[in-house]
Parts: C-alpha cells; structure tokens; sequence
C-alpha cells in the first residue's frame, strides 16, 4: 500500500485530483471573466448550471440533508444572478449541467469535495471582485460560508476521514469526474456572455 492509500481519505483526495485542480485555474482564466460585471455574471450563469445538476445529484445519494443543506449554494448563485440584473425568468431559463452517476453516499461525498473546496479558492475571487467592483458587488457565492469557512471545512475533512475504507475508490472517482465536467462545463467553447444587450439592465449600464 502506497503512502497515499495508508493516508486519510482527504490527503487521497487532495493527491488524485491535484492534475485536475491545476488544469481547471489554469483555464478557468476566472481574472479575465469577473473583470467586468457582465463577465462576472456570466460566469456565475455557467456555475449556476453546474450547481443546478450536481446538488440534486449529490443529495439523492448522500441522504443527509442536515449535512448538505448548509452546504448547498444554488441559493447563493440565484441571489447574485439577481442582484446582477439577470430576471427571474432569464435565471430559470439557464442551461443546466448533466450530472455523473452518483450510485452511493461515498460517490456523492467525493463528488461534494471539490464543490466545497471550491469555497477555499472562492475566498481570493471574493476578495478580488470586491476590490474591482466593490464590497457591495454581490458576492453571496463566492464568499460562500462567510467566517464559517474554516469550521465548515474542518467539517467537512472530518467526514472525509471517517468515510469507510471500502467507499474510498468510488469517492476519488466521483472527486476527478466532477473536476473534469466542470472544467467541461465552464471552459467549454460556448459563449459566456449574454448575447444580446439590452440597454435598461443595471449590470449592462455599469459595464465598461
Ligand atoms: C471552480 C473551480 C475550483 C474548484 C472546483 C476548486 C476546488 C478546490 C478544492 C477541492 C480544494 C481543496 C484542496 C484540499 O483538499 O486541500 C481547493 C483548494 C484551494 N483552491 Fe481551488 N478550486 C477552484 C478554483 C480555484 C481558483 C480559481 C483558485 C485561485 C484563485 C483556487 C485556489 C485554491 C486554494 C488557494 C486552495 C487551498 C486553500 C487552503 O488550503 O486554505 N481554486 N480548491
């Protein structure tokens, strides 16, 4: 057994989707797309999506909602859509991600990792897009758990490591099938932005 597998589930984790993690900052080019706040929601759209699919997913094989409800963000991305601009309506017309099969609570809580520690990484663009577009840009997704953050990862950790031996290879085969289809899903070729501009939209108006 190599020193990986002999570590908790976390470490394993963090070792197998490191490629994947690298690949996704890499292309996400996440500076360019909040530069302006129409890039900004338009990335939000698109992360919108992947939420809309995998939280569902995640909560139908997990079982806990005591422990995902406070985790879920969908919510949060609906708000900032929202305060952007974007209409009830516009927000319900988003596409949506297909979700992977999650066929067992250790596939959703690998697939739950990498939306979690998202919130890790969303903290620096959560500080970034309140110094380009002030501490009032509404921010609710990526500031995520607020002061919490550090207990709910540890949280969140803890669980990881008490995942049972046996459900470890399901979890880190969830954990890089998720990198991979949001680093699909977000950087795939299709247009971010809105394609038509209306001129009455606040988030247009403020927009270089
Ligand atoms: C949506 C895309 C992203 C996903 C899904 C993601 C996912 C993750 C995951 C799963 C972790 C936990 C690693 C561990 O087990 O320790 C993590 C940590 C981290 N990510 Fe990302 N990440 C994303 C984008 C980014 C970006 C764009 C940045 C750079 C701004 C970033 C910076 C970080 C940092 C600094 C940590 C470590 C935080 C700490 O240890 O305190 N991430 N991310």
């Amino acid at each position: 057994m190599s020193a990986v597998q002999d570590a908790g589930l976390h470490a394993r984790l963090r070792a197998a989707t490191g490629p994947a993690h690298a690949a996704l900052e890499r292309d996400l080019d996440w500076q360019a797309r909040v530069a302006t706040l129409l890039g900004y929601r338009a990335l939000l759209a698109r992360l919108h999506g992947f939420h809309a699919a995998w939280e569902p997913a995640i909560g139908g094989a997990l079982g806990d909602p005591a422990f995902l409800d406070p985790r879920r963000r969908l919510g949060a991305l609906v708000a900032d859509l929202a305060a952007l601009g974007l209409s009830p309506g516009g927000i319900a017309a988003l596409p949506a991600a297909r979700p992977i099969r999650l066929p067992d609570p250790a596939a959703a809580t690998g697939a739950l990792y990498v939306l979690e520690g998202s919130t890790l990484g969303g903290r620096l663009i959560a500080r970034h897009i309140a110094a380009l577009h002030g501490a009032d840009a509404p921010c609710a997704y990526y500031r995520a758990h607020g002061s919490g953050s550090g207990a709910m990862w540890a949280a969140f950790r803890g669980r990881l490591d008490a995942l049972p031996e046996a459900g470890a290879p399901a979890a880190e085969a969830a954990a890089v099938a998720t990198f991979e289809a949001l680093r699909a899903w977000l950087c795939a070729g299709e247009p971010v932005a809105p394609r038509s501009r209306r001129p009455a939209d606040p988030v247009e108006a403020e927009a270089p």
